[in-house]
């Protein structure tokens, strides 16, 4: 069983993430997408910069729009098969949160601990999705990276740190394969 939510010990045991395209409704309505939202917002952050913020694609069809513009531009050889791919996961899952880098200016906290920040914000948000009964998945694809679709989503500096999809699992999820803990777990001295 994935994601048990019977206590939190089990239910970070059983952590499982989603595939988008096998998420289906229902989705979190506002009220508990604001909840979520909330609780993916508390998080470790060295200095109260906040550097990152959430931006819920509510207009599935303007965003294929823009993932299609953007995928031709960067592949004008593109084919109509290849576009359909690209740009597909625009429509999955009922509920899409990017989750937007948003670097601060500061002369103590290095850009490096702000970009972690950002990364606990995202596992966080999966957690929240989670606990509320959902299943969420992290995904950064071509999109995340690509020029056209940061500008559109973007202001300055910013980046797109991941597209977090959010529904009920179709399928039954499966493990995939972790980590050997006595390859990684180390004392010192
Ligand atoms: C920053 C980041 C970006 C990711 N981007 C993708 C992606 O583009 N495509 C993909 O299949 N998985 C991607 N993943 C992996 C999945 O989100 C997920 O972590 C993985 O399938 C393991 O599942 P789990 O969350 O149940 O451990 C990404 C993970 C992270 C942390």
């Amino acid at each position: 069983m994935f994601n048990d939510l019977s206590t939190v010990t089990t239910y970070l045991e059983t952590r499982r993430s989603g595939k988008p395209r096998d998420m289906v409704a229902p989705g979190p309505d506002s009220a508990k997408l604001d909840l979520i939202l909330r609780t993916a917002m508390r998080t470790p952050d060295h200095g109260k910069l906040f550097p990152w913020r959430f931006v819920e694609i509510t207009d599935r069809s303007a965003f294929a729009a823009l993932l299609k513009t953007a995928f031709c531009a960067a592949n004008p050889d593109a084919r109509p098969a290849q576009i359909e791919a690209a740009i597909a996961s625009a429509h999955m899952a009922p509920t899409l949160i990017m989750l937007i880098f948003a670097p601060q200016q500061s002369l103590k906290i290095p850009l490096c601990e702000q970009e972690m920040s950002v990364g606990a914000v995202g596992m966080n948000l999966l957690h929240a999705a989670h606990a509320y009964g959902f299943v969420g998945s992290w995904i950064t694809g071509w999109a995340s990276y690509d020029p056209m679709v940061r500008a559109a989503i973007c202001q300055g500096e910013e980046r797109i740190a991941g597209m977090f999809f959010i529904g009920t699992p179709a399928l039954d999820l499966e493990e995939r394969p972790r980590p050997v803990p006595s390859d990684i777990i180390r004392q010192w001295p």
